[in-house]
């Protein structure tokens, strides 16, 4: 049954705003709300629906606000209560709404709950958390945590170990616990009678866990919690909800975006984004990349959820690398690259995420010293692997392409100083091409990747197509080519784009114009059509 309610988000096109690094309005370094609100002008040009906000909820900052000590209240480094209320007011005139990032995994050791949680066994709140009675320096099992080390941390005062998949910082909360559900419950409940648009639920696959097995990923009862979070919130007003799942398949991912409404809007779902990693390895033993295997990923996900799921359709986030530096090329072809990879996402059937500085074409980041990096987990990796006989060289090596400080630097503003994010001192260095990559110049520039964004968003919102089509995947096996159908009735219109930085022979370009004689382009990012059946470096559009 599909549901009854405005799927405004089916056609909704979402910003990510990583708020320390967006826009400082007081010069101690580091964004805030009242520099996002600074720049609400600027989403509103470029075209986009809604914003998701990054945490900005009470932390100590362990891992940039991923680990929360208060849900109700602001960080004071970002700002007041008060500024949020204003953030969603001046939002909606603009209508931008705000979707708030949700880390119901786990909370902060210095949340009340956990401080009351570790006073003692019979504390009301002890059983929020997961705990193992045990000895010290034996871990109750061999679990690791994501960020490195034992995911087990002893609390002499009550001789056991708490279970952390994140950081010693970030203790699992226990959801087979129903008072805590209904806290969480009352909690979200509060946020949307402020006005917030939705929500993204932060590595929410992992909240049904079960130490003793070793399950952290997708445990038994993932979809009955879920399930009812939804119930007791979220159906109770017309969000956009998202579920950050790293462990989802097809069938999964079916179940947390299904069109009845009872878990998410949709899901945020990585295959195409772990291609790159060597397999049964971490994220830092790079694989080479295979534009085969990406576009079969891709045309699984289009196909299979295709009227019976919700998918979102991203390159980029806060832990991820600059696409433009991983499948494009972000030297000599960093135009068109930058626009190719959008062209080719943005006409997939899914909600599109902009992560801050995409729709610039911001790049990677080349720190040479492992002093200017500051994320968690990158420090721990860092240690870790010097401890296991890396090389520096190796390791750097590792980092430029996979850091998660690549997509955190500040962004880019302008080509003054610090590129207009701060009169202050930043609290992460800039990337040094800040003076020919920002949003002034390419504001100024009508062949701006800045410009282009803006043109797909509104093609999107044109037509229904791009929003309701299917989905046909052409020329399967080809190493250098994307191309796919999309169609809607009696509409049709397909999608090419040049992975490589060579002119390519793409018969199928003629075939098309053969069948299809009044077609147009609707976006290239070329500004001559060249030769027909030809694809020049990084070549992309829509012809329809
Ligand atoms: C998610 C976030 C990431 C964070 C982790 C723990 O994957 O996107 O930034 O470190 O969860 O909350
Ligand atoms: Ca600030």
């Amino acid at each position: 049954m599909e549901n009854k309610k405005d799927l405004w988000w089916k056609q909704a096109v979402i910003y990510q705003i990583y708020p320390r690094s967006f826009q400082d309005s007081n010069g101690d370094g580091i964004g805030d709300l009242k520099g996002i609100i600074s720049r609400l002008d600027y989403l509103e040009e470029l075209g986009i629906n809604a914003v998701w906000l990054s945490p900005v909820c009470q932390s100590p900052q362990d891992d940039n606000g991923y680990d929360i000590s208060d849900y109700e209240k602001i960080d004071p480094m970002f700002g007041s209560l008060q500024d949020m209320e204003i953030l969603i007011q001046e939002a909606e005139k603009r209508k931008i709404k705000i979707i708030l990032d949700l880390v119901l995994n786990h909370s902060s050791d210095e949340h009340k709950w956990f401080q009351e949680a570790k006073k003692s066994k019979d504390n009301p709140y002890h059983d929020y958390y997961v705990w193992r009675d045990g000895e010290e320096g034996v871990y109750p099992n061999e679990m690791e945590s994501v960020f490195g080390g034992p995911a087990w941390e002893w609390v002499p005062e009550l001789k056991q170990y708490y279970f952390h998949q994140f950081s010693v910082k970030q203790p699992d909360l226990n959801w087979e616990n129903p008072k805590l559900r209904r806290e969480i419950y009352d909690m979200i409940l509060r946020w949307m009678d402020k006005g917030v648009g939705g929500f993204r639920l932060d590595v929410i696959d992992q909240i049904a866990k079960d130490p003793e097995l070793k399950v952290t990923c997708n445990g038994p009862r993932l979809h009955e919690f879920i399930q009812e979070l939804s119930r007791e919130t979220f159906q109770k007003g017309n969000l956009i909800t998202v579920g950050e799942a790293w462990g989802a398949d097809v069938e999964r991912a079916k179940l947390y975006s299904n069109p009845d409404g009872s878990e998410f809007s949709m899901v945020f779902q990585f295959e195409h984004i772990g291609l790159d990693q060597e397999e049964g390895k971490t994220k830092w033993d790079i694989a080479p990349l295979s534009l085969v295997k990406l576009k079969k990923t891709m045309a699984k996900w289009q196909t299979e959820l295709h009227d019976c799921g919700w998918n979102s359709l991203f390159w980029n986030n806060h832990d991820l690398p600059r696409i433009v530096s991983r499948w494009g090329n972000d030297k000599k072809y960093w135009k068109e690259s930058a626009k190719m990879l959008a062209t080719l996402l943005h006409g997939m059937q899914g909600t599109p995420y902009i992560y801050q500085g995409e729709e610039l074409g911001m790049t990677n980041v080349d720190f040479q010293d492992i002093g200017q990096y500051q994320d968690i987990e990158t420090l721990n990796m860092y240690k870790q692997r010097i401890r296991e006989g890396y090389t520096k060289e190796e390791i750097m090596e590792s980092l430029h392409k996979k850091s998660r400080d690549n997509a955190r630097t500040p962004m880019q503003w302008s080509h003054e100083k610090n590129a207009g994010f701060t009169t202050g001192t930043p609290w992460m260095e800039l990337n040094k091409n800040y003076e020919t990559v920002n949003a002034v110049s390419e504001m100024e520039d009508p062949d701006s990747i800045f410009h282009y964004y803006k043109k797909l968003i509104q093609l999107r919102k044109d037509q229904s197509i791009f929003v309701n089509g299917d989905f046909r995947l052409l020329l399967e096996e080809d190493e250098s080519v994307f191309a796919y159908v999309r169609t809607e009735g009696t509409q049709e219109i397909l999608v090419c784009a040049n992975f490589t930085e060579n002119i390519i022979d793409c018969p199928l370009l003629r075939q098309w114009e053969k069948h299809h004689p009044e077609t147009k382009y609707l976006i290239h990012n070329y500004e001559d059509e060249g030769d027909i059946g030809k694809l020049r470096p990084y070549e992309a559009m829509i012809l329809g």
